[in-house]
């Protein structure tokens, strides 16, 4: 496979942007190599500027859940630019989306429309601050949630202490009001609140972590916070960024069956097209500006065109129940080869899987924890990149995320994908 066109171009990116990528992930810095950079899309395929054709399962990091150059978002697409671009003022379109995301998530009663998956997070803890008149967060160690302050900090070896900043330009005080637990681990949080119950505004989580490669929540951890929060006039949000409209049409919320204070939303929700959301308990929303004190705003926020290829997304996957019969039968399908191929190549990996979200991590036994996760071989996991983009198969460019399957995988696609693996196993072996 020939990047030439793509090195050219990454050299020319790198004297613009920094570090030639708009956002860190895509630079390939792990799998040391350069990304190839994109032209087009069709269904599971995308192609690059040098011409070569990989089976996408990165799904634009989730949105493209319907595939690539999807009529249905297309026409969407097109009918509204022919209306108008936005104006900054209502339109009946946020009204649908609105309707639509309160009915297909119960626990959200209302919902506002922001611009990316950091803006939810951010927002929905502002508004649990707010709401609670407390300062502390809780989140876990491994979960991503954005770029926002209050989330880009990390556990020190103690796991169990306020947050250490893990970029500069973060305040210590902010820092200080993030503390961190160990996801999967009751007893981390409950030590917490323990500590500051009387300051903890919110637990935040990725109810399936996909940021630290894929690791589900179990029940009862999920079910520990559900009460700790309760008991602690603290929030519950669950960031469904990720998870929102793929683990299954309602989010991991439904198939947990978890009813959270706040959930946040992006990826899937725009369709491909920049969105988030933030929604939860009425009482709660109404005290977002401009009805309460809590103020939120966005120039752009629910933007027509935006809503429009959302709207197309959703209302597609709610139509067709049974794309989700078939991610979930795809999905199988490709984990069962992948074991086979592992199990054959004597390679030590294990394969954590919920839905259409996935991760083979180059480490063996149950990983459910981030030490866990931490001890996979991130050298063997970009020789294995390298070599399943050589065959074609486009997955994420780091061990440490998810990898989606979309409803338009064929089975030519996934025979591929299964072979590229067990090829890419066996040269590791
Ligand atoms: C669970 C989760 N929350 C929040 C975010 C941030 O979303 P965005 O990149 O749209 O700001 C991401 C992004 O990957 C995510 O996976």
């Amino acid at each position: 496979m020939k990047f030439d066109k793509s090195q050219s171009l990454f050299e020319e990116a790198k004297k613009y942007i920094p570090g030639g990528v708009n956002s860190p992930a895509r630079a390939f810095k792990e799998v040391g190599m350069t990304p190839p950079f994109m032209v087009r899309g069709q269904n599971s395929k995308i192609y690059d500027e040098d011409g070569n054709e990989y089976i996408d399962y990165v799904s634009s990091w989730g949105p493209m859940i319907l595939g690539h150059n999807n009529e249905v978002i297309k026409d969407a697409l097109k009918s509204q630019i022919d209306t108008a671009i936005g104006f900054g003022a209502p339109t009946a379109i946020e009204i649908e989306m609105a309707k639509l995301i309160t009915k297909i998530v119960p626990s959200v009663e209302m919902v506002r429309m922001v611009n990316s998956g950091t803006e939810a997070t951010m927002s929905a803890i502002r508004l649990a601050r707010g709401y609670t008149e407390k300062d502390k967060i809780i989140k876990f160690a491994g979960n991503y949630h954005g770029h926002g302050d209050s989330f880009l900090i990390q556990a020190g070896s103690g796991a169990l202490t306020s947050g250490v900043p893990s970029s500069p330009g973060i305040p210590e005080g902010i820092a200080n009001n993030t503390l961190i637990a160990n996801y999967n681990d009751s007893t981390s949080v409950q030590e917490l609140f323990n500590k500051y119950g009387d300051d903890i505004a919110a637990v935040i989580l990725e109810p399936i972590c996909g940021n630290m490669g894929v690791v589900p929540a179990k029940q009862e951890f999920l079910s520990t916070l559900r009460k700790l929060t309760e008991d602690n006039n603290s929030l519950l949000i669950l960031d469904e960024v990720m998870t929102g409209f793929r683990v299954a049409l309602s989010g991991a919320q439904s198939l947990y069956k978890i009813t959270p204070d706040l959930t946040c939303f992006g990826k899937i929700i725009g369709g491909g097209l920049p969105v988030g959301a933030y929604g939860g308990k009425r009482e709660i929303m109404e005290k977002v500006a401009p009805i309460g004190p809590i103020y939120q705003a966005g120039t752009l926020s629910g933007n027509p065109v935006a809503m429009r290829a959302g709207l197309a997304t959703l209302n597609t996957l709610k139509s067709n129940p049974d794309i989700y019969l078939k991610l979930e039968e795809n999905s199988k399908r490709i984990e069962e080869g992948f074991l086979r191929n592992i199990k054959e190549s004597g390679i030590n990996a294990a394969i954590n899987r919920v839905s259409s979200m996935m991760t083979l991590f180059f480490t063996d036994g149950c990983v459910d924890c981030f030490e866990k996760v931490k001890q996979s071989d991130t050298s063997k996991y970009a020789k294995y990149f390298r070599s399943m983009l050589e065959s074609g198969i486009y997955l994420p460019p780091s061990q440490f995320e998810a990898f989606f399957v979309s409803a338009v995988h064929i089975d030519e696609d996934i025979e591929r994908t299964i072979d590229a693996n067990r090829k890419a196993l066996f040269e590791l072996s």
